[in-house]
């Protein structure tokens, strides 16, 4: 079976919310645009931002064990090394440092995607489609708006890749415009 409909049958056993399945579709298209950036392997980018959360919801009243618990069902799996070290590695509560390039990738870049639903969401119409670059840098400046996002792991971007704000921005926003109606935005 290809990986990516394995992945995604995954998601289906293990993720009921649909908000939650649109994080990581948007995130598997933001990776996939962030590895054609850097040369790398796009295939392997785009999985691991489609299942970087697949343990959410059975890790909800043991946040200490996301992702661990995703890293254990990928490994069953026979998922490659690199996605599931990069997902183990991409939340920043357990402290692991990442190294790779897509390992970095991941841990800073996933909650611009969240970020941007919320801009959507104060949008007249709330479709991605009023949203522009200028208005996700405004918003990220105002730290009442969307609180949750952690916008120090965000800025680490410009440190750990070399990837201003600004560029992450224009890149997440063309990724989820890109797959707008399956988003729903
Ligand atoms: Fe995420």
């Amino acid at each position: 079976m290809e990986l990516r409909e394995k992945a995604l049958k995954l998601i289906d056993q293990y993720i009921k919310n649909p908000n939650l399945k649109k994080h990581l579709l948007a995130t598997e298209n933001l990776m996939r645009h962030l590895a054609r950036k850097y040369g790398e392997d796009e295939e392997i980018w785009a999985l691991a931002g489609l299942l970087h959360d697949l343990d959410w919801e059975i890790t909800k009243e043991t946040p200490e064990k996301h992702p661990l618990i995703a890293v254990e069902i990928l490994e069953k799996e026979g998922f490659p090394k690199e996605v599931i070290e990069a997902i183990k590695k991409h939340n920043h509560l357990q402290g692991f440092i990442p190294e790779t390039k897509l390992e970095k990738a991941l841990y800073t870049c996933e909650e611009m995607t969240g970020f941007i639903v919320a801009v959507a969401l104060v949008m007249p119409n709330k479709k991605l489609s009023e949203v522009t670059v200028e208005r996700i840098l405004n918003k990220f400046k105002e730290p009442s708006f969307a609180k949750g996002v952690n916008r120090e792991i965000i800025l680490k971007a410009e440190e750990m890749l070399g990837l201003k704000l600004e560029e992450l921005a224009e890149i997440t926003l063309k990724a989820m415009q890109e797959i707008s109606e399956e988003l729903g935005l």
